[in-house]
């Protein structure tokens, strides 16, 4: 199973990419974070620590100083650059491959190819997306099983979200929205006006959530009664059936 995580900066992609790829690898899947982003944080998220975060994002500069050998396939990629995070989630850093050599799995292949040529079957390939609608827009969704499309309630994020629901569903991907930060009534109906035809998972605002990250920590190693947490919880034991099934 493939999934893809997008929607508008500060949404919540990275919190939401690290708690599900935990509870799927917690679930028995094999289970890859590909992180796509140009700022990197989903190690923090995942709780690999700031550290070992800037270490996989340094990895670019590392390759074109000759300190490490080139991988060849992206799967050589993954098991060279990888790095393992609690739970046995395979993480790695897509967004700083991108260089200008092509034919070489580490210095040719940007985030959208790596998350493209990684095969789904048998395992769970999670990618957090960039902020916006680009990579959403550029990728082939045809290998894709699902994307889930993050908001809060500021009609800025609802107004990505819109776009980049539209253009994944458009060309035929599965699309679950995810009203993240929800506190009142009004924030819910704000998304259901705009995204009403999609399914909507809603997960409230979450002070144990919020402080986690503050303190660099995975939100999943804090309190895990809260209601933000309980409803991404309650979405990972749902995809991990699907990835099951
Ligand atoms: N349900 C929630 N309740 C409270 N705080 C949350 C919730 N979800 C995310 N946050 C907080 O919102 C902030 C942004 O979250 P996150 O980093 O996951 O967003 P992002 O979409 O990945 O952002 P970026 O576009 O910068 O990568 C973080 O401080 C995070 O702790
Ligand atoms: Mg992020």
């Amino acid at each position: 199973m493939k999934i893809i995580v997008a929607g508008k900066g500060g949404a919540g992609k990275t919190t939401v990419s690290g708690t599900l790829a935990r509870v799927l690898s917690r679930a028995g899947e094999e289970v890859i974070a590909v992180d796509a982003d140009v700022n990197p944080m989903l190690g923090i998220s995942l709780g690999v620590g700031m550290d070992e975060t800037e270490r996989l994002a340094g990895i670019r500069e590392s390759l074109q100083q000759g300190h490490i050998e080139h991988a060849h396939d992206v799967e050589a990629l993954v098991a060279t650059f990888g790095t393992t995070a609690p739970d046995g989630v395979q993480l790695v850093v897509g967004s700083r491959m991108d260089g200008p050599d092509s034919g070489c799995a580490c210095c040719g292949v940007n985030p959208d190819q790596l998350l493209n040529e990684l095969d789904g079957e048998g395992r769970v390939v999670i990618g957090d997306l960039e902020a916006g609608i680009g990579i959403v827009t550029r990728m082939d969704t045809g290998n894709i099983d699902l994307v889930l499309v993050v908001t809060n309630a500021t009609s800025k994020s609802i107004e990505v979200a819109r776009r980049a629901a539209d253009s994944a569903a458009g060309r035929g991907a599965e699309v679950l929205v995810i009203a993240n930060r929800i506190g009142t009534d009004d924030d819910l109906e704000e998304i259901r006006a705009a995204l009403g035809e999609h399914e909507i998972i809603v997960v409230p605002e979450d002070d144990a959530i919020r402080r986690a990250d503050e303190e660099g920590l995975a939100p999943l190693d804090g309190p895990r009664d809260g209601p933000g947490m309980v409803a991404l919880l309650g979405l990972g034991e749902r995809l991990a059936l699907r990835a099951a099934a």
